[in-house]
């Protein structure tokens, strides 16, 4: 079928149903939901036979619904309605949620039903919740209802009305979440109920509250499982991130926006407040920890000679200081006595690369970016240097861009069935990337796989991963199913009776491959483009990041995902669409003042 996505933006579900739909033959062509006008253009272009709303924000048009079936996907029960539906479900204790899919009428959340599906709440971000029950079960429902098209159309389908369907049920119409809804009362709030509304407001608007006196959004929130204190006072610091007491416990504040300065970013807690919280006590747990109960972002633990590296930065995004702690993590793991190593990434993203608000935030974003990159190639090199283990990158969560590439750093890549990855760095401003990708993608998949890889700038999932060559297994079930997973075989590795010859195996094709071409003679050449894009003159990446990092809303469709927007699209045969690059590179933003602050620290 033809398929058009009408969306904000081409967000991780977006993403996951894109894959899931080409994957099945599908043609789908997207256009963002910016004007009525843009929308009716993109139907009129592509004339689809359905159109799917995946992430919208505002109302589909009568003139596109009257003519065509339009299907929602809407992140909440049957018969639940309005904007902030996971917010309320989280913060008021939902046991079970779901996902409806409508289809889009007169009424916001009010059209026929096509079809829905429902899981179990856990207490997590909401962030998490999205990209892992919301999208598995939305995932479900828009391939069911896809399925039921043709039915509709021969008329042996019909969508049930809402107010049949759920009679007196538990969904309802709930208004937008307002900032006194989420308000903490840090003299009454148990730690559950402090946790229920930082999860229900991460990664936005998070929760308006205050620190050290000043007004700010409060985001990342784990809980403390010891440390006790006065409720609402300060405790400690740990990786960036402020203890706070609660009546019953205390909560980890990992990162804050601070509301009284113009154009702050979501930055670490112990950043945004560098002087405030210099003199709280330093937490600091081992790295070394049999239990999840202690929060840090980094964890080591080791069982049947696999040493298990648990990596779980913000958003998946690596600034400098963390790619160094994560390479003393990882040169500690490596002088183990262990026959594998597992990286494990976060639930939620194995890595998005290097950080592209800490880079922002910087004095000088060009330097910033500059170090970052090489510290985070640093890390890369150690993975594709470790001669004494074989290493593993399991992929629970997703990753993109550079985040990607550091995962082929490892002699094997095991991805989540469900995962998504964006092995490119295009649009981020027509960025080169670095990481050794020109080493590391190549080797697996070939030099003109790799090339269309990088151009073609789509998202890939887990299984067409491993039939491109990116991937090396797709494991299937929920995040706990697959670490599950990745112990037996990980331990399988350990234990294989060929292991050392795979090793050996594997030290003499790094000495093959370095006397090819060294590793260094990779990182120069990819280095010398960024160098180009962090200080020459074309300022894209700054420009893009910058947009990036404030969430401009898109002002157009890249031409890669709007394929109705080809001027030969009629001509095309049904498929992939073919690659064009905008010349300007990167995503596709409105312009906004603010951003022009975006090349400071850019030395021509
Ligand atoms: N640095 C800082 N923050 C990052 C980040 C990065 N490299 N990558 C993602 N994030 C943040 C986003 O700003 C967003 O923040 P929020 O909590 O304020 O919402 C959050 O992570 C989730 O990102 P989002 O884009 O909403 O997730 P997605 O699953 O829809 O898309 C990506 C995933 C990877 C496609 C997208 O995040 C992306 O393009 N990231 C930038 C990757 C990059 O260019 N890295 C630098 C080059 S190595």
């Amino acid at each position: 079928m033809r398929i058009l996505f009408l969306t904000h933006s081409f967000n991780s579900l977006t993403q996951r149903l894109y894959v899931e739909l080409t994957g099945r033959g599908h043609e789908v062509s997207i256009e963002f939901d910016i004007a009525d006008s843009v929308a009716e253009e993109a139907v009129a272009l592509f004339r689809p036979d359905l159109i799917v709303a995946p992430y919208l924000r505002r109302a589909i048009p009568e003139s596109i619904w009257r003519k065509h079936v339009c299907l929602v996907v809407h992140p909440g029960i049957v018969g639940d309605r309005g904007p902030s539906a996971l917010d309320w479900a989280i913060q008021e204790g939902e046991g079970e949620w779901g996902v409806t899919v409508l289809q889009a009428n007169g009424e916001m959340d009010a059209g026929d039903i096509w079809a829905a599906e429902t899981f179990p709440m856990r207490l997590a971000k909401k962030g998490s919740l999205y990209r892992n029950e919301v999208t598995t079960a939305a995932t479900r429902a828009v391939l069911a209802a896809v399925g039921r098209y043709a039915d509709y159309r021969s008329g042996t389908f019909r969508p049930r009305p809402l107010d049949c369907a759920n009679p007196g049920a538990r969904g309802r119409l709930r208004p937008l979440m307002r900032q006194e809804d989420r308000r903490i009362d840090w003299q009454c709030d148990s730690t559950e109920q402090v946790l229920r509304k930082l999860h229900a407001a991460d990664g936005f608007p998070g929760v308006c509250d205050e620190l050290f006196g000043v007004p700010c959004h409060l985001f990342d929130a784990h809980v403390e499982h010891r440390l006790r204190g006065a409720p609402g006072a300060l405790l400690g610091r740990r990786d960036g991130a402020v203890l706070r007491a609660t009546v019953d416990g205390a909560v980890w504040l990992g990162h804050v926006k601070r509301a009284d300065r113009d154009d702050a970013l979501k930055l670490p807690a112990a950043l945004a407040f560098a002087d405030e919280t210099k003199d709280l006590p330093e937490s600091a747990v081992p790295l070394w920890r049999e239990d999840e109960d202690d929060w840090s972002p980094l964890r080591y633990h080791e069982a049947n000679g696999v040493g298990y590296l648990h990596v779980d930065f913000y958003n998946g995004a690596m600034g400098t200081a963390q790619c160094q702690h994560l390479l003393e993590a990882y040169e500690f793991a490596r002088s183990r006595p262990t026959k594998v190593i597992v990286l494990l990434g976060g639930a939620d993203f194995w890595s998005n690369g290097i950080h592209l608000n800490l880079i922002e935030a910087a004095d000088s974003a060009a330097d910033e970016s500059w170090r970052n990159i090489n510290a985070i190639d640093d890390v890369a090199r150690a993975v594709i240097e470790t001669g004494s283990q074989l290493t593993v990158a399991a992929l629970r969560g997703n990753a993109g861009a550079g985040g990607a590439f550091l995962a082929l750093a490892a002699d094997e890549v095991w991805a989540r069935e469900a995962v998504i990855l964006n092995p490119h760095y295009k649009n981020m401003g027509n960025l080169y990337g670095s990481e050794y990708w020109t080493y590391l993608l190549p080797k697996r998949v070939g030099m003109e796989r790799a090339r269309a890889i990088v151009q073609n700038r789509l998202p890939l999932g887990a299984a067409e991963a491993v039939r491109e060559g990116v991937v090396d297994a797709c494991l299937s079930g929920d995040v706990s199913a697959f670490t599950a997973q990745v112990v037996t075989r990980a331990e399988a590795l350990a234990a294989a009776p060929d292991l050392a010859q795979r090793l050996e195996d594997k030290r003499a094709r790094r000495e093959r491959d370095e006397a090819a071409k060294p590793l260094a003679a990779y990182r120069e050449e990819e280095l010398a483009h960024m160098r180009r894009n962090f200080y020459g003159f074309d300022p894209s990446y700054h420009v893009a990041r910058c947009h990036f990092v404030r969430r401009t809303p898109h002002s157009w469709t890249p031409r890669h995902l709007a394929v109705h927007r080809e001027l030969d699209w009629g001509e095309q045969p049904p498929g992939r669409p073919k690659t064009v690059t905008h010349p300007l590179g990167g995503l596709p933003r409105s312009g906004g003042g603010t951003c022009k602050a975006a090349v400071k620290g850019v030395t021509p």
